[in-house]
């Protein structure tokens, strides 16, 4: 059962402990007594209700309500102010507190307020989330990014949306090819008809041809009645050809004249079907290297990629990956009900150093698997899986022998320097587990370090 958190900053001990003994049979509480203290918490935790002093030994509740409604915008506040202070009280409302408690104040009193701001919070989050989803179908919103690299895509997508032009997207497994496809249509004048999908890589041959072009009765051993295809389905929208890769040639060349016409005949028939079909085809495979192996016709690859996007994998755009970790921790919190406050420095900054050889969709389902686990409180370095500390040699930076060349005995000491760090960082510098990590005999370790002085 998901206990709200709530965040109480207060000075007076007798205060605290009041509020503290009585808040915690119901909630989790977390009591601080000044201004910097509170944003320290604020900063790496997420919280539900704030219940805090007006007067603070190191500055005004007022003024940090304000700065907490920057990295919490939607928590509501309520305010504790001294007897006869109406004023400070009408002040804070005006500066968009929830309510306020005057000193003193009865029990029953504060918890009427405290459920009072959490349903309605909740209400807010709701009401939020159903929106977001609504809008989600025709916007951006969902798609997560700010990387110069992604942004490139986002324009182009809001560009083309409008035009009813075909589009190839091309990137590796997982990069969210499927998402973007999905943008393009329901960001389009065709929007309100359907979005039909067809995965080219997951059927056989003939089984694709009359899912895409449909059948007559009789046209094969078990067509026993008519079937559209989904060509037709998909007339006056999208059809979105997932995979289109990994269709054989012969379907290559039906595509083709749909792609030149919007004409086909269903299988077992010659009647000619006229349709008016936006195309968004998609495949993780280099089709320019496909061609080269005439495993996909030159004709169509052209025809295809009128506009063409290049979704980049997850690693060219790490600055995304604090994004995505923190959009994914909220979807799953929400999902199965689970209170994970966050990421420690130590793991994000070894997500953004990962590969990511599944891009985003290895991310989504990482960060699903710590949620469940996790269940509540920060994931750190123990609940992550070995394999997202090992250094990446391929990762861009590392592995980029600049044109002019490099020194490459300081590049070495250098990929050393960082893999020792990291290794005694780990261990909070025990050098046994250090070596250990490293594969290393413990006096190796030793030796290094000797020689190292100056930098560790
Ligand atoms: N920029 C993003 N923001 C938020 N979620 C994303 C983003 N990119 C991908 N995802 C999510 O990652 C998962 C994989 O995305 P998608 O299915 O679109 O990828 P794909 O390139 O089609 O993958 P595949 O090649 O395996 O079919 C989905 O759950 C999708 O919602
Ligand atoms: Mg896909």
């Amino acid at each position: 059962m998901y206990r709200c958190r709530i965040l109480v900053v207060e000075d007076d001990v007798s205060y605290q402990s009041v509020l503290e003994r009585f808040l915690k049979k119901e909630f989790n509480i977390k009591v601080v007594g000044d201004c910097s203290q509170a944003m320290k918490q604020v900063g790496s935790g997420h919280f539900d209700l704030l219940l805090m002093d007006i007067k603070l030994p190191d500055g005004s509740g007022l003024d940090l309500m304000d700065k907490i409604r920057h990295i919490l915008p939607s928590v509501p506040v309520i305010v504790m102010t001294g007897g006869g202070s109406a004023e400070t009280a009408i002040q804070a409302i005006q500066r968009g507190a929830f309510h306020y408690l005057t000193k003193p104040f009865s029990l029953t009193e504060l918890k009427h307020l405290v459920d009072k701001a959490i349903h309605h919070h909740r209400l807010e989050k709701e009401n939020y989330w159903y929106h977001q989803e609504l809008k989600s179908k025709y916007q951006f919103d969902n798609i997560i990014g700010n990387s110069p690299a992604i942004l490139e895509v986002f324009k182009l997508v809001e560009k083309i949306a409008q035009s009813d032009s075909t589009v190839l997207i091309q990137g590796g497994s997982g990069t969210g090819k499927e998402l973007i496809a999905k943008a393009i249509h329901y960001n389009s004048p065709r929007s309100e008809k359907p979005l039909v999908t067809v995965n080219c890589g997951a059927l056989p041959e003939e089984l694709l041809e009359s899912e895409l072009f449909g059948h007559v009765k009789g046209a094969f051993t078990g067509a026993h009645v008519s079937r559209q295809g989904r060509f037709e389905l998909a007339d006056q929208g999208t059809i979105f050809l997932d995979e289109v890769g990994d269709m054989s040639p012969r379907l290559q060349v039906k595509l083709l004249r749909v792609l030149q016409e919007q004409k086909f005949e269903p299988v077992g028939t010659s009647q000619t079907i006229q349709v008016n079909v936006r195309i968004i085809a998609a495949t993780h495979q280099d089709l320019e290297v496909a061609l080269k192996e005439k495993r996909f016709r030159e004709d169509l690859y052209y025809r295809l990629n009128v506009i063409p996007i290049v979704v980049p994998t997850l690693a060219r755009r790490s600055g995304d990956i604090p994004l995505l970790l923190v959009h994914f921790l909220e979807k799953f919190n929400r999902e199965q009900k689970k209170n994970v406050t966050g990421f420690s420095k130590e793991v994000t900054q070894a997500l953004c150093q990962y590969e990511w050889p599944g891009n985003v969709r290895e991310l989504e389902n990482l960060v699903e698997r710590l949620v469940i686990l996790k269940g509540e409180g920060e994931i750190l370095s123990r609940d992550l899986p070995d394999k997202y500390f090992s250094v990446s040699l391929t990762s861009q930076q590392s592995l980029c022998l600049p044109p002019e060349g490099m020194d490459f005995n300081q590049t070495m000491e250098t990929i050393e320097n960082e893999l020792i760090r990291q290794a005694l960082m780990r261990t909070a510098g025990n050098k046994n587990k250090a070596a250990g990590l490293l594969r290393l005999k413990r006096t190796t370790l030793v030796e290094k370090l000797k020689r190292k002085k100056a930098i560790f």
